[in-house]
């Protein structure tokens, strides 16, 4: 696993996730306005899907405070070398800009430090919020993925894959 370092900058604060965040991560993704998107989650769910030794996750922190989670998985394949983001906001940190600034501290990351040429992000087709926070930032949209995830509500939802090129971030 990569060890990864604080990254900070535009605002906010990215802090490696320990184990002693899971009470703070159940929290954000409990949040309504999360579970919406990334479905429920309890305690073993929360354990299966950060438990990936390749995904790593960060805290986003803004003025000390948690705000939400944001995360990156490398494919680390030289010939498909590239990064993919996810990233959840509780609700009383959306609509200030603060979703563009966490992403955009990653994709510098992953792009200046782990060497990466091209970056993938892929919101829920219809997450319209997703769509434009990551259009700010440079993201661009390739096409949509049918039926790619599974909703809360437990039926199959089409995901919109956005891609952004080394020399795109805004
Ligand atoms: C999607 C998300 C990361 C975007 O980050 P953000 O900091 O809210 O992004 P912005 O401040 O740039 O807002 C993006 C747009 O959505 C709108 N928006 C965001 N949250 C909103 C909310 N709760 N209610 C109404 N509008 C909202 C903003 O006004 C903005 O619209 P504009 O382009 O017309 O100005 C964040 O809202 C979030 O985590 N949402 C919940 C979980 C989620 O959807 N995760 C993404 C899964 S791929």
């Amino acid at each position: 696993m990569t060890a990864a370092p604080v990254l900070e900058g535009h605002g906010v604060r990215l802090r490696p996730l320990t184990a002693a965040d899971q009470p703070a991560l159940l929290a954000i993704l409990r949040d309504p306005t999360v579970a919406r998107w990334w479905g429920e989650y309890d305690e073993a769910r929360v354990r299966a899907d950060f438990s990936d030794p390749e995904e790593v996750v960060f805290l986003v922190e803004v003025d000390d405070a948690l705000a939400g989670i944001i995360e990156y998985g490398e494919e680390l394949d030289p010939y498909y070398h590239s990064a993919g983001i996810d990233i959840a906001l509780t609700e009383g940190y959306q609509s200030r800009g603060i979703g563009p600034a966490a992403v955009r501290l990653l994709a510098r990351y992953l792009f200046e430090e782990r060497g990466h040429h091209r970056l993938t992000i892929d919101p829920a087709a219809d997450n319209r919020n997703a769509i434009r926070a990551y259009e700010r930032v440079g993201f661009r949209p390739v096409g949509i993925m049918r039926q790619y995830e599974r909703g809360a509500d437990g039926t199959w939802h089409d995901a919109l894959l956005m891609d952004m090129l080394a020399g795109e971030l805004r």
